[in-house]
């Protein structure tokens, strides 16, 4: 069997390729304990790894990657041992059938899947997904309940917030299918909702990212628009690719509204995950993000399970995403922008410590899910002088995203550990790998054995302490 087309293989036994392989749900919880260890965790990692994705319940298919349940694979490090590896569904009512839309047709914010990431946010552990409001953990796992800012929060929020790394401050987001299509929010470091505006959009689009600076926040309204006739099967993500919807970034101060937003047309595209934004000394807005055009979005919505290929036939794409760099010009209105490297990567990863300010280092992924003829690499990018080392897992083994884990007294943007779960393409084994940041080779300083094989998924965050 070819391991690098595990989804050819897949479609061989007739099931979608969400529905098995690497990427296919595990069918129970279960806990082990006293992991096995090669190599030597550092000891200063305590703490909690702790990794989302999607695990439709056994017998369920929810027609794409991206809408089945929400299941969270933890491994708790302590002294440089493995204490314990679980795994949770986050219990919320689409369990029991609840949906986004009630039988009287209101919203329903708490009827989301919880399945993207995780936000360790006011000493609360949340599992968050773009389309609804995000679910509390304990540190076991269990479910709490959604989490609300207080009964502040009444329309869904992003995956993705940005938190500033020097005030604890999160700003964030949420989209909807219905109006207000975009909602921007501020909260505190310790949980009030103190901002909250609607911004005006040219539709509903699907916004899975957006990036902050010290001074902005940008929005990236992008032509993967919501359609009514996908959404009528109920099934799936009724997001498909528009070449009508026009392709626009916009820059507004950070706590600002509707009004003080700078739009900018840009190339058609697509970003789900943004790297990181900055003020360069001139002023100008510098946004790394990972850039799709229409084929290589195409290809990958096929492949997760989208729509969008019934209607424009297979694409020819091979590769995935790319590095790419975008510079807006408050001063003129000028924009510039492309391609940073030709590598197709995907969940692009800088230091906390750096969002919003100047990175040099971003870390991603590339493996064969992501470009056909791609290897399976941890990737380590400096932007400042263009360089590109990888690790390459050894063959099966498929990468998932790779944190940064700043060190204890970090001396370097690069000083500390890069966390992932690996998960095998064909058989029933993953791993939980930390690698050196600093390491040119990205060499695995250990890499913990999971009991059994892990769904590739979406984001992990690591919870320092106990
Ligand atoms: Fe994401």
């Amino acid at each position: 069997m070819d391991t690098k087309s595990p989804q050819a293989a897949l479609s061989a036994q007739g099931q979608p390729a969400y529905l098995s392989g690497f990427l296919g749900p595990v069918p129970d919880e279960i806990e082990r304990f006293e992991l096995t260890v090669e190599g030597a965790l550092p000891p200063e990692l305590s703490g909690l790894y702790l990794r989302n994705g999607s695990n439709p319940m056994p017998g369920q298919d929810p027609g794409h990657n991206f809408t089945g349940q929400g299941m969270v694979h933890g491994i708790r490090l302590e002294g440089g041992r493995a204490i314990w590896y679980r795994n949770r569904w986050v219990k919320t009512p689409t369990m029991q059938g609840a949906r986004a839309v009630r039988p009287d047709g209101t919203r329903d914010v708490t009827a989301g899947v919880a399945n993207t990431s995780i936000l360790h946010y006011d000493g609360r552990i949340l599992a968050l997904v773009e389309n609804a409001l995000p679910y509390e953990l304990t540190r076991e796992l269990d479910t709490v309940g959604p989490y609300d800012f207080g009964g502040a929060l009444k329309s869904p929020m992003t995956a993705h917030p940005k938190t500033d790394p020097a005030t604890g401050e999160i700003h964030f987001f949420g989209y909807d299918f219905r109006p207000p299509f975009l909602v921007y929010h501020v909260a505190t470091r310790d949980g009030v909702l103190k901002h909250s505006v609607p911004l005006a959009v040219t539709g509903p689009t699907m916004m899975h990212d957006f990036a902050m600076t010290a001074r902005h926040v940008i929005w990236l309204d992008m032509p993967v628009v919501f359609d009514m006739q996908l959404a009528m099967g109920r099934r799936g993500m009724p997001y498909r690719w528009s070449d009508d919807y026009p392709p626009r970034i916009g820059v507004m101060p950070r706590g600002g509204s509707n009004a003080d937003v700078r739009w900018f047309a840009v190339k058609p595209g697509y970003v789900f995950h943004v790297g990181n934004a900055h003020e360069d000394a001139q002023g100008r807005i510098v946004l790394d993000g990972v850039y799709y055009d229409r084929a290589s979005f195409d290809r990958l919505w096929n492949r997760l399970g989208g729509a969008s290929v019934a209607a424009t036939g297979e694409p020819q794409a091979t590769k995935g995403g790319v590095l790419y760099q975008w510079t807006l010009d408050l001063a003129n209105g000028a924009v510039s922008e492309g391609p940073i490297d030709d590598l197709s990567v995907e969940f692009p990863v800088v230091n906390g410590e750096r969002v919003g300010r100047d990175h040099r280092y971003v870390y991603a992924v590339n493996n064969s899910f992501i470009e056909d003829r791609g290897g399976m690499n941890v990737v380590k990018f400096d932007v400042k002088t263009g360089e590109r080392r990888a690790h390459a897992f050894e063959r099966g083994w498929i990468p998932g995203e790779a944190i940064f884990v700043a060190a204890k007294n970090a001396t370097s943007e690069d000083d500390g550990w890069l966390m992932s779960i690996a998960t095998h393409a064909l058989e029933d084994r993953a791993q939980f790998v930390v690698q050196d940041a600093s390491d040119p080779a990205l060499k695995p300083v250990a890499t913990v054995t999971l009991p059994r094989r892990v769904p590739a998924g979406f984001h992990g965050a690591w919870i320092a302490g106990d």
